[in-house]
């Protein structure tokens, strides 16, 4: 494989196929393949999804199968500067595929979009396994710790209209 041979593309709505068709192996595409994939996701979830203006998703394929993927949140900035910044919220290269440049060439293609749409910095809470990767493409460690706070009961829905 070389990196020509990698297709990346940023999906929109019409491409909701290709998120469902992720979301059956996703769990391939995690730090612990063992775990269960995320699940099935439904048409309109996944179109909802990608029409959703905030929301970057790349997916990188080679000969018609899935190898990466990346997605980001675009966050408002409230101060002068930049408009706005980016929230790698998570990405996976397939296991079988890991260590070729398909991670770095995925975020090659997020900074080229950084660029053209005038934005400086994006932020990851990356997990311990992956620290050497983002390091190796250029990220550095901030202070301060991120916390998650789950909350239990809520039921499961597409958007924020429905
Ligand atoms: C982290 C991950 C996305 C890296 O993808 P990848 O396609 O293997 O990365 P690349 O091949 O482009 O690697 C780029 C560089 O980072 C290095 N690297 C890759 N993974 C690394 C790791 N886990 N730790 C340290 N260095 C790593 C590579 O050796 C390469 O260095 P080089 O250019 O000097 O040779 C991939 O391991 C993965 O999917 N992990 C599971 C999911 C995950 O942890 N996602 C991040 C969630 S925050």
């Amino acid at each position: 494989m070389t990196n020509a041979d990698v297709r990346i593309r940023l999906l929109g709505p019409d491409d909701a196929d290709a998120l469902m068709r992720l979301a059956e192996t996703d769990n391939l595409f995690d730090e612990d393949p063992s775990v269960a994939p995320s699940g099935a996701l439904t048409y309109d979830a996944a179109r909802s999804f990608l029409g959703d203006p905030t929301a970057l998703f790349w997916l990188a394929e080679l000969g018609g199968g899935l190898v990466g993927f990346l997605h980001c949140c675009i966050q408002r900035r409230r101060n002068a500067g930049p408009w706005a910044e980016l929230l790698l919220m998570e990405m996976g290269t397939h296991m079988e595929w890991r260590r070729r440049g398909i991670g770095r060439s995925l975020v090659a293609v997020m900074e080229e979009w950084m660029r053209e749409h005038g934005m400086e910095e994006v932020w990851v809470p990356a997990n311990l396994y992956a620290t050497g990767f983002y390091e190796k493409c250029g990220f550095a460690k901030d202070e301060g710790e991120i916390l998650v706070k789950a909350l239990g009961g809520v039921a499961a829905r597409e958007s924020m209209n429905a």
